[in-house]
Parts: structure tokens; sequence; C-alpha cells
């Protein structure tokens, strides 16, 4: 089985998918790395110098490939990954492929990414106000893909260890 993590940036998707891969004694895969990795360059230099849209064809074209390997992995998305094209259908027709959305509120969220925003295009150099009411109004748009994942985890006040046990009761 391929396990797919998803949720809004800031969730612990990489952290959590990582964790879970090492329980359940399956490859990591993060679809972010990946890109980064056949383009040598981050994803905010990608966005920077190639713009949104060659990133979102970019992670469409890398999502088709991974989920059609034979191989079983954890693999984490990026938070916008479901939203775009016919990402999400091709996550819940591919066969073999669960996906687990780690939900998480709009005030922890805010919390994690105020930080480290530099690394995530869409949401560096905002204020903590500004941030929040961003994330407000963004997550209330992805939200509607984010549900269409086959478990729904809430995040908020457990640990990375208490996640991977609960995900791993899932299936
Ligand atoms: C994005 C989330 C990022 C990365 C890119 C776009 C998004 O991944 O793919 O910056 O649209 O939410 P993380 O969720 O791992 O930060």
């Amino acid at each position: 089985m391929k396990i797919v993590l998803l949720g809004y940036m800031g969730s612990g998707k990489s952290t959590v998918a990582k964790a879970l891969s090492v329980r359940l004694n399956l490859p990591y895969r993060d679809l972010d790395q990946e890109i980064e990795k056949f383009l040598g360059a981050s994803v905010a230099e990608i966005f920077n110098q190639k713009g949104e849209i060659f990133y979102r064809k970019t992670e469409s074209k890398f999502l088709h490939e991974l989920l059609e390997y034979k191989e079983d992995f954890v693999l984490s998305l990026g938070g916008g990954t479901p939203c775009y094209g016919m990402n999400m259908k091709f996550i819940e027709q591919t066969e073999g492929v669960r996906s687990v959305y780690l939900k998480a509120n709009v005030a922890e969220l805010t919390s994690r990414l105020i930080k480290g925003q530099d690394q995530r295009p869409l949401i560096a150099g905002r204020s903590e106000e500004d941030l929040m009411e961003f994330i407000g109004k963004h997550l209330f748009e992805r939200m509607p893909f984010y549900e269409r994942a086959n478990h729904l985890v809430l995040i908020s006040g457990k640990s990375v260890e208490q996640l991977v046990e609960e995900i791993t009761a899932l299936f």
C-alpha cells in the first residue's frame, strides 16, 4: 500500500511521514524534495524563477510518476498538491493508495508557519496578523480537496509518536 499524507503547510506532513515510514518499515518519499532534487533548486527558487504554474505542472507530473511505481512507500505531498489539476482525483482513483489528511486549525498553523516563512513562497514576508487572515481564507478554499482524503486525523496537541500510532491503526 502507498500511504499519502496531505494537509496545509505546517501541518507536519513531512515529519509524520518520515516517522510513519520507519514504523511501517516502508521507504519515505517527499514530493517537494523529489522536485527539488530533479531541478537542482529549492521550491522557493523554482517559484521565483519559473513561476507557480510551472511548479504546479511539475508537481502533478511527479505525483503521477510516483503513484505509478510498483513499490510501496509513505509519501508526503506539498500543501497545495491535492488542490490543483486532477491530482486529488488521481490519488482517489489509483489502486493501492490510501490518503490521510492531517488537519490543524488556523491558530496552530499560524504559530507554526510564522517561523521559516522564507522557504514557503506563498506566505513569505507576511506579518502574523496578515498570515492568520491569509491562512484562514486559503484553508477554507482548500478544505474541500483535503476532506476527500480516505482518513482525517486531527493533529492538535498530539506528539509525532501519537500521530504515527493513530495512523498505523487505520490500516
Ligand atoms: C505549497 C506548499 C509547500 C510547497 C510549495 C507550495 C502550497 O509544501 O509545495 O511551497 O501550495 O501549500 P509544504 O506543505 O510542505 O510546505
